[in-house]
């Protein structure tokens, strides 16, 4: 009954301030107004992906020069990277690929095409576990795949391989099959959501002994695999065997996470698996809500869940997470963002506590991202944009 009445007060108030600017542009021009720093790390390029959306649904040429500024930062005329550290390999390193691959397409310049040849010699000289999953990070976590990785460096490997290879029925085969282990290794069946990751070698303090699972469900974990299967979907030829899989393992994810929504909170927990949720230190987090929702609004733009089915719970969904977490700076006029948790790794001991002890930052980009991705999608879904 609460979040009934949540929702309609929360719908009113947005459509009002719908009517003078979307969320998409306002959020995206408040960010860019408070200098995102150049780099090349994954977190800048999640919010490079939102500005790419929003120029995608406006044309607004603005967007498009604010991304090449900041990538050429990034970058020598050649298109070498910069500051590039030889001696750690990580897929965080390949995210910003995505955004190079839009730099390319629009600009076509030969320095974005030979920084994403790079990036993709790179990916594919990653060390990877026995089953070939690659490692979340070499030295530093070894046999490790985590759920991350998967929107971090394969969306773009398949979005490289549609444009460059689309016929490489291998490179096809071993995208599909990074999901494939993710789920063999990490989905719960009881909830039927992922667990964080898992160590191949059964090493690490926190891998279950079967699985080699660590032991929490983690909303942001699962909101980047959430996202990677659609992005995925988007390039994978439908005639490959591993395209109902992957529509599968997305419907199955959305079946449980409607499921693990609270709807007298109007979000989604922190850390997911009981007796979790509701329990002291735990709390409704935005970035993993935003990445949950963006996910329902493409996956029933792409038909992967019916309308019929997800429609309503996922307006609502928007408008509470919209009401709970944008802020408004009184003195500039710009939006904020709230609620977003900093970091979750399995660096250390994957504990609840861990989790929890995370701090809570402003504007942190892994959540503006994301609810600019839903934001244009809402807005294209309730007319307002054409996308
Ligand atoms: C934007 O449009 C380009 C070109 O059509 C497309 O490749 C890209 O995936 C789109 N980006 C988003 C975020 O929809
Ligand atoms: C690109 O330029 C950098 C120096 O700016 C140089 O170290 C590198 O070898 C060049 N790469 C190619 C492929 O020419
Ligand atoms: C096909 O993809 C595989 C794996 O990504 C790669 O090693 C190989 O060089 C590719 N082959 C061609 C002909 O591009
Ligand atoms: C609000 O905006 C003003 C003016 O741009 C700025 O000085 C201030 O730091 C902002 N406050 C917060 C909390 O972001
Ligand atoms: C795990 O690490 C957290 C800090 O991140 C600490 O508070 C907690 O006590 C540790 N737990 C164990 C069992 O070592």
């Amino acid at each position: 009954m609460k979040s009934e009445a949540l929702a309609r007060v929360a719908s009113a108030c947005i459509t009002a301030v719908l009517a003078a600017q979307p969320y998409s542009t306002w959020m995206t021009d408040s960010i860019m107004a408070i200098n995102v720093p150049k780099t090349r790390y994954y977190t800048e390029a999640t919010f490079y992906r939102g500005v790419e959306y929003v120029y995608n649904a406006t044309h607004d040429e603005k967007y498009k020069w604010y991304l090449s500024s900041q990538i050429d930062a990034i970058l020598t005329d050649n298109g070498s990277f910069v500051n590039w550290n030889p001696n750690s390999r990580q897929l965080d390193s390949i995210r910003v690929g995505e955004t190079l691959l839009f730099l390319w397409g629009q600009m076509g310049e030969e320095r974005y095409r030979n920084a994403i040849a790079f990036l993709h010699d790179e990916l594919l000289a990653q060390k990877r576990t026995d089953e070939v999953a690659f490692w979340h990070k070499d030295p530093e976590y070894p046999n490790q795949q985590w759920l991350d990785g998967l929107f971090m460096g394969d969306t773009f490997y398949a979005h490289y391989t549609a444009l460059f290879e689309p016929t490489n029925q291998t490179a096809w085969d071993d995208i599909v099959l990074q999901f494939d282990l993710m789920e063999k290794h990490c989905r719960d069946p009881k909830t039927g959501l992922l667990f964080h990751g898992y160590d191949q070698s059964h090493q690490r303090e926190w891998a279950d002994p079967v699985t080699g699972a660590s032991p929490h469900l983690w909303d942001r974990g699962i909101g980047w695999y959430f996202m990677a299967l659609l992005d995925v979907l988007d390039w994978l030829p439908q005639s490959h065997p591993g395209y109902e899989k992957l529509v599968n393992y997305f419907t199955s994810l959305a079946k449980a996470l409607r499921k693990s929504w609270d709807c007298k909170q109007g979000g989604w927990w922190l850390v997911m698996d009981a007796p979790y949720p509701g329990m002291k230190g735990n709390y409704i987090e935005s970035s993993g809500t935003a990445m949950f929702v963006t996910g329902f609004l493409k996956g029933m733009r792409k038909g992967f869940i019916s309308r019929k089915e997800y429609e309503k719970f996922t307006l609502k969904a928007y408008d509470i997470m919209a009401a709970k977490f944008v802020g408004r700076n009184e003195t500039s006029g710009a939006l904020t963002w709230e609620g977003t948790v900093k970091v979750g790794s399995l660096s250390g001991n994957a504990t609840y506590e861990y989790y929890i002890d995370q701090p809570i930052q402003r504007n942190m980009l892994n959540g503006v991202g994301p609810f600019i991705y839903a934001s244009a999608e809402i807005e294209a879904l309730r007319g307002q944009l054409q996308m």
